[in-house]
């Protein structure tokens, strides 16, 4: 958004009167033509703004949009979502934010109303209907070994529990990236990083919420197992609120993280909200399935699984998918 559009948008945000083109134009110093270009492009953009000749402009709706002007009075955060690129449409935040990584500092996120190549974990696609979700990826630069990097998907899973939980809805964790509701999935996090062999350069915290999709947005042999917060709490959400929750929650568990690698707080919400702790699972590993019951998290986050032969091991979170051992969970 412009400097100026922003500017008049503010303006017009904090005024619950008419505001006259000529006071605007006074106020920043540039002309009518000028503020009616920019309130021509925040309609464009899905601001509903009355006029009356003579009396001027007053803001009457804003839109459901991912932008920072909308989300920025919810944000409580120093560095996290406070610079957003923002898009209406694009193939992957997740690929847009892996080219930005090197000249963008840590916290720079990338949003977008829809995704045209959206990317889930282990090759699959991520559908991302337009307005619907919530798809964002965030860049970060923690100093970090690359083996302790997948920790980042439990803190990310942590927050976008802790997000939900905010705005009155109740999800579970299934180890390590998806998030459950009414043993639905609704949410799904990929974690991507460039690393040298010893050293983390930059990783990409990818966050996919089905927020508002119907049941005709999700495909046919997936509606058994993925679900949105819509049709699960039978409402509209607003995303706005909850992307702002999320990005919230996200720093508050990252920051001791980053500075002294604290992650004892992200793996008790894991395990307290757990959907798979206590239950029969598979462990799929490439073609390689293995039945047993996962019966803890440690404190590295490894998930801990009895197998069906008395073996007790510890899962990385790495390439492996968990399945109940008849359904999703
Ligand atoms: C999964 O459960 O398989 C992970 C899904 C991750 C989807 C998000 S949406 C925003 C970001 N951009 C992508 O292309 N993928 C992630």
């Amino acid at each position: 958004m412009t400097n100026l559009k922003s500017k008049v948008l503010k303006l017009l945000k904090e005024s619950n009167d008419f505001l006259s083109g000529e006071k605007i134009s006074e106020e920043f110093g540039v002309t009518r033509a000028a503020i009616w270009k920019s309130i021509n492009s925040l309609r464009e953009d899905g601001y509903e703004i009355e006029s009356i000749p003579r009396r001027g402009y007053r803001l009457l709706t804003s839109p459901d949009i991912l932008t920072y002007e909308e989300i920025k009075d919810y944000l409580e955060t120093e560095f996290i979502g406070r610079k957003i690129y923002y898009y209406d449409s694009i193939n992957s935040t997740n690929i847009e934010a892996n080219s930005l990584a090197d000249q963008e500092e840590e916290g720079t996120t990338i949003v977008a109303e829809e995704q045209l190549a959206g990317r889930g974990r282990l090759g699959r696609d991520w559908i991302s209907p337009k307005k619907k979700g919530i798809y964002f990826s965030i860049i970060l630069k923690p100093q970090l070994h690359p083996m302790e990097v997948s920790k980042l998907t439990l803190l990310g899973a942590a927050a976008v529990h802790l997000a939900l939980e905010e705005i009155g809805v109740d999800s579970k964790i299934k180890w390590p990236n998806d998030i459950v509701v009414n043993g639905k999935k609704v949410c799904g996090i990929l974690t991507e990083m460039s690393s040298e062999l010893d050293m983390t350069n930059y990783v990409i915290m990818g966050i996919g919420i089905n927020v508002n999709l119907e049941e005709k947005d999700i495909a046919d042999d997936l509606r058994h197992k993925a679900s949105s917060l819509k049709i699960e709490l039978k409402e509209t959400v607003d995303r706005r609120k909850l992307f702002s929750q999320v990005l919230n929650k996200f720093e508050e568990l990252y920051l001791p993280f980053k500075k002294n690698g604290e992650i004892e707080k992200v793996i008790e919400i894991c395990k307290d909200n757990s959907a798979v702790i206590g239950k029969e699972i598979s462990v799929i590993n490439g073609g390689n399935i293995r039945k047993g019951k996962a019966i803890d998290i440690d404190k590295a986050g490894e998930l801990i699984v009895e197998f069906d032969d008395g073996k007790i091991e510890r899962i990385f979170s790495g390439e492996v998918s968990i399945r109940g051992k008849e359904e999703y969970i």
